[in-house]
């Protein structure tokens, strides 16, 4: 299994290209099950993660071809691929295939609008909490699928097309709101999505459908709205750049010192988490081809952070957070309130030397002068990359195990770290 050896103590200098966004690249991939034709993508990331759900959506029927590989020479991959969903040659997503990848359960939605039928297993729980789909089964019954669960797997059907409705989300959840946006433009008149999740990946997948020939308003807003229509055509539509990416490499820079344009990067997509960098001590301003973080000569200042659905502090960014505050000057508390569970990281970085108490969802920190290098390792993306920001600033060698969770959403890290400084290494056994 590979592993990342860092060893800490240079400033990041120089130029991160920002890969397209995992978490919009999926649900737009996934939205080429509604249509018999062509759905182009353009700046996909080369990610575990997209790779795991090319191989999902095939045994659906999709086809997928690429190019356009290496269409910048700057390090990024940024990938066009095309997806046809010409035949539809399986309804159902095995719990094989479902239990690796929580977003692969978000076929539900497309499947049952176009098929009217579609058997997903449930994926259960995974690292960061229990993740329940009531969501999705309350807001597909609303807009008329019958829905059973049986043996593990969720049997939804509506033989006559699903019809509009009115739906209240009772908690934002960002997947809910992508499945029964891309199943209501298939139903039969008008639904209104209340409490929808106002995430900028969500705008992305709105505009692919409506580039599609939906008809979605308001999204970005907490209230969506999608007149169905008959059938969907192909399109051509762009990853977004990816926001958490993007606070990643500024939190990298923020934590070591230096000067780093994360080019490609959309300021817009990560104001809060942008807001309190800029307490921290980090300089943050845009430029031409993207935004510019810069910390010299002070130290980090302690900011208290609690996560919240988009527009508020991306649960994402927690755990990078929390790394850089373990060398902040003086104390800091983060609240999680996304997730039950997402505090794996603690243990980690207090094997570097971080004074981290937990109490309930809030982490203390109090910032200490110097990190120590050790080996680690990490249940989860987010906290795997903590680990990493950490060891760029530990004295010493840290060795980050696991290095698999980095690949399911960092292109290329080592690479891009490298190229402004750090000393990352990829040791495969
Ligand atoms: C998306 O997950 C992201 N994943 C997550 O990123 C991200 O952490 C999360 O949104 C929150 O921003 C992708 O986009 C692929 P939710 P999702 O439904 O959609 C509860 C990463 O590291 N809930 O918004 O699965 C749920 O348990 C990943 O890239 C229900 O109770 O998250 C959670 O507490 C990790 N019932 C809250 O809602 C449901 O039916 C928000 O989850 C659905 C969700």
């Amino acid at each position: 299994m590979d592993r990342i050896k860092i060893v800490g103590g240079n400033k990041l200098n120089g130029v991160i290209p920002i890969s397209g966004a995992k978490n919009a690249a999926l649900p737009l991939m996934i939205a080429s099950l509604l249509t018999d034709d062509t759905l182009t993508l353009e700046n996909v990331p080369h990610l575990a993660d997209v790779e795991q759900l090319i191989r999902i959506l095939g045994n659906h029927g999709v086809d997928y071809s690429v190019n356009g590989r290496r269409e910048r020479q700057d390090g990024a991959y940024s990938r066009t691929i095309h997806f046809t969903a010409r035949n539809i040659v399986d309804t159902t997503a095995p719990y094989e295939l479902v239990s690796r990848m929580r977003a692969s359960f978000w076929v539900i939605g497309p499947l049952l609008a176009r098929m009217g039928v579609a058997t997903v297993s449930l994926p259960g729980g995974c690292a960061i909490g229990t993740r329940p789909v009531d969501l999705f089964i309350d807001g597909l019954r609303v807009l008329g699928a019958d829905i059973e669960i049986e043996n593990g797997y969720v049997k939804a059907s509506a033989k006559g097309g699903l019809v509009g409705n009115r739906y209240t989300f009772p908690k934002i959840s960002v997947g809910a709101t992508h499945v029964l946006m891309m199943a209501a433009t298939l139903a039969k008149g008008e639904t209104i999505l209340e409490n929808a999740a106002q995430e900028p990946e969500v705008v992305n997948l709105a505009d692919c459908l409506n580039a599609m020939g939906a008809r979605v308003r308001g999204a970005g807003t907490p209230t969506i709205t999608i007149e169905g229509v008959t059938s969907l055509s192909g399109a051509r539509v762009r990853v977004i750049p990816d926001r958490i990416e993007t606070g990643t490499y500024a939190m990298a820079v923020a934590m070591t010192g230096g000067d780093v344009i994360l080019e490609g990067a959309d300021g817009n997509l990560l104001s809060a988490a942008l807001v309190t960098l800029g307490q921290a001590g980090a300089e943050i301003s845009e430029t031409n081809s993207g935004l510019r973080v810069v910390r010299n000569g002070h130290g980090i200042m302690p900011v208290d952070v609690t996560t919240q659905p988009f527009p508020g502090f991306p649960t994402d960014l927690q755990a990078q957070f929390m790394g850089l505050m373990t060398k902040a000057k003086g104390t800091s508390h983060i609240t999680e309130t996304i997730f039950e569970n997402r505090f794996m990281h603690v243990q980690e970085l207090a094997r570097l030397g971080a004074r981290i108490s937990l109490s309930g969802q809030t982490a203390k920190i109090e910032g200490v002068e110097r990190l120590k290098g050790a080996p680690v390792m990490a249940t989860d993306l987010r906290a795997s990359v903590s680990l990493v920001i950490a060891g760029l600033a530990a004295e010493g060698e840290t060795t980050v195990n696991r290095v698999y969770h980095l690949d399911r959403g960092f292109e290329r890290l080592e690479e891009k770290l490298t190229r402004c400084g750090a000393v990352v290494e990829r040791i495969s056994d």
